[in-house]
């Protein structure tokens, strides 16, 4: 990275734009050789046609002056990291890679860690391009331009469920080297398998975030917003916050269409027929694209499962629409609010004191916690039983119907949702004084021997 020349700043967004609008050709051979070379210069040229619609359609958009590259100029480059920050970047570590873009992480100077992103030169992307066309610089940089469209969408799309782009730099942006490297947010993969084995409250929380995602991007200032390629590999999680992070294929082209027949919506497992607007576009589509990704990747694994049984009517039915599309967004967002708000209300959990009774109230202490206690699934701790309760009485519920179970703790800690954590626990452990906890004991005669 020494040897490249770094331009940094406003100099730098003002020539790769000029450097995209008066197009070079792919690589130092200026002559086409061959049919293959042909086909990825063409390649080339439509990736770089792609990048100029998508320039043209922030333009026109709203608030433009602040959204477009040449935002530099005009003095936005204090909050934004750029090259040189790049230089003082230390610790970088491998945390993933895809086709396309290779991710590490390191330490900023002020010691924040960020995630790096740059094209994969040894990724599938490339490799396959190389193969089939014979030429490395080519191939990168085709493979730079859909890193270029992710950070110039980074930079417009601004939302809790979009990854913050914390900077970037572009080097060598007039030569056929060019590169580009995106300084964002640092996240963690998202894991199914460890999503599944999580409490329902944290699951319904990634769900609700990733429909708050596809309301914004369904009414973003620059139209409806459909990722093409969507699975779980394309969100990570910062601060246990959903976001994604891999947009170089999103769209915001509605299909062209003649009759609805060439509207169709196909998935693996089904296929929606969509309406040809009068004025020939697919109206919705990329709604409708999103929407049925959603419920297929994440729905289905992560929402009904070991639901609170009050709310499982309703999640049945936030399910059956969005698999079938019967529910655009815009529904679906506010059936999510419902569940949400029913389930902070308690889901009508018994007022009466029905089961606290059994129990006496030492406050202003916790319990001391040992290792080998019982266990409930799914609890937020791995050692213990910790579960997220409405409130005392729904803890003292849930204790008396579990053998196991003789005293409970609740704490000041509360999860997203702003219900209150409670421990669980049977052996008998040592009172330690915390006046924001208080300990409740099953009275002796509720004790089974
Ligand atoms: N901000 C981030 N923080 C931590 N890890 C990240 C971040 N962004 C991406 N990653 C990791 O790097 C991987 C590759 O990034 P990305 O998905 O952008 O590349 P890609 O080549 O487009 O991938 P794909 O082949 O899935 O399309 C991701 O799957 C993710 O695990
Ligand atoms: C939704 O419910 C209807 C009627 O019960 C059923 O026919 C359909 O298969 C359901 N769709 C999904 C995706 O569950
Ligand atoms: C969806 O909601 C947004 C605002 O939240 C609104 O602008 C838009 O028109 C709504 N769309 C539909 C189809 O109702
Ligand atoms: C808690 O119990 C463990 C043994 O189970 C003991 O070693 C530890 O000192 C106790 N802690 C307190 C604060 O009493």
């Amino acid at each position: 990275m020494k040897n490249t020349i770094i331009l940094c700043g406003a100099a730098v967004s003002v020539l790769s734009v000029f450097s995209l609008l008066f197009p070079r050709p792919p690589s130092r051979k200026s002559f086409v050789r061959s049919e293959r070379q042909a086909e990825l210069h063409r390649e080339i040229l439509e990736s770089r046609r792609d990048l100029l619609l998508f320039l043209s359609s922030l333009l026109e958009g709203s608030g433009a002056d602040e959204l477009l590259l040449p935002g530099d100029i005009m003095g936005r480059t204090g909050t934004l990291l750029g090259c040189e920050d790049l230089t003082y970047v230390t610790g970088l570590q491998y945390v993933g890679s895809g086709f396309t873009k290779l991710v590490h992480k390191g330490t900023l100077r002020n010691g924040k860690e960020i995630a790096l992103k740059s094209v994969h030169n040894e990724g599938n992307d490339v490799t396959r391009c190389v193969r089939r066309y014979g030429d490395p610089a080519g191939c990168r940089s085709l493979a730079t331009y859909k890193l270029h469209k992710e950070v110039t969408l980074l930079r417009t799309l601004r939302h809790p469920g979009v990854i913050t782009l914390h900077g970037h730099c572009y080097e060598n942006s007039l030569a056929p080297n060019f590169r580009v490297t995106a300084m964002l947010e640092l996240g963690s993969p998202l894991e199914m398998i460890q999503l599944l084995q999580t409490p329902w409250e944290k699951r319904f929380k990634i769900c609700l975030e990733l429909v708050n995602l596809l309301h914004y991007l369904a009414n973003s200032p620059m139209g409806s917003i459909a990722l093409l390629d969507f699975q779980p590999r394309q969100f990570v999680l910062v601060d246990e916050n959903l976001k994604v992070t891999d947009i170089d294929d999103a769209t915001m082209e509605e299909l062209e269409c003649n009759t609805d027949k060439d509207c169709t919506l196909e998935f693996p497992s089904r296929t929606f027929a969509v309406r040809c607007s009068r004025a020939g576009r697919c109206t919705g589509i990329n709604e409708k694209r999103n929407l049925f990704n959603a419920y297929r990747f994440f729905f289905t694994y992560l929402l009904p499962h070991a639901a609170p049984p009050a709310l499982q009517p309703l999640l049945l039915d936030i399910m059956n629409a969005t698999g079938d599309l019967s529910y655009g967004i815009n529904e679906t967002l506010e059936a999510f609010q419902n569940v949400l708000k029913l389930y902070k209300s308690g889901m009508n959990h018994q007022r009466r004191l029905l089961y606290l009774k059994d129990y006496m109230l030492i406050e202003g202490y916790r319990l001391n916690e040992t290792n080998d206690d019982f266990r409930c699934w799914p609890s937020y701790n791995h050692r213990g039983c910790a579960l997220s309760v409405h409130n005392s009485e729904e803890a003292a519920e849930f204790c008396s119907k579990n053998p196991n179970c003789h005293h409970f703790v609740i704490g000041h800690q509360r999860t997203w949702t702003g219900r209150l954590m409670a421990t669980f626990t049977s052996s008998a452990h040592k009172l330690i004084p915390d006046a924001n906890s208080r300990v409740y004991m099953k009275k002796p005669s509720n004790l089974k021997k």
